[in-house]
């Protein structure tokens, strides 16, 4: 079976209590089981992950550069700082999504710039935790194509 892993970063493991106003009130374990209703239907394995450390980050990142067909990851804060991040998915060919629960677009500016995004085939932001599922089915698509 393929692999996908979803990738989560800082402060996300408070998805619901964390500023209800900008992210929501879905936890990340509702986002989780959403992904797996979906990788399951499209006979994907999915890796789920939460941490609030770099370095396990991209620890994940060379785990799924080995036994992955692509990678969704909201790196929260580490977006818009981690070189380290960018560097550890450009080891990586196979499609990247970027995902963000809020329009960081619309938000301070420091939040406007994404060193991740230089590694993404796309990237979404502003869909609330939908943005999960849109990325996990373009990926499915990608991998269907
Ligand atoms: C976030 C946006 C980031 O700027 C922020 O640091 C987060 C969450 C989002 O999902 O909207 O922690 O990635």
């Amino acid at each position: 079976m393929q692999t996908v892993y979803v990738l989560n970063g800082p402060n996300l493991n408070l998805l619901g209590k964390r500023q209800p106003e900008i992210y929501g009130y879905e936890t990340l374990a509702d986002v989780e089981a959403t992904c797996r209703e979906i990788a399951d239907d499209a006979g994907l394995t999915l890796k789920f992950h939460q941490s609030n450390a770099e370095h396990q980050l991209i620890d994940w990142i060379h785990e799924a550069r080995e036994d992955a067909v692509g990678i969704i990851i909201n790196p929260a804060a580490y977006t818009h700082t981690s070189v380290a991040i960018l560097d550890a998915l450009k080891t990586c060919d196979m499609p990247i999504f970027e995902v963000h629960i809020s329009n960081v677009h619309q938000r301070e500016s420091f939040r406007h710039h994404s060193y991740v995004s230089l590694a993404a085939s796309g990237v979404i932001a502003g869909c609330g935790t939908q943005g999960y599922e849109l990325a996990l089915h373009r990926l499915i698509r990608l991998l269907q194509a």
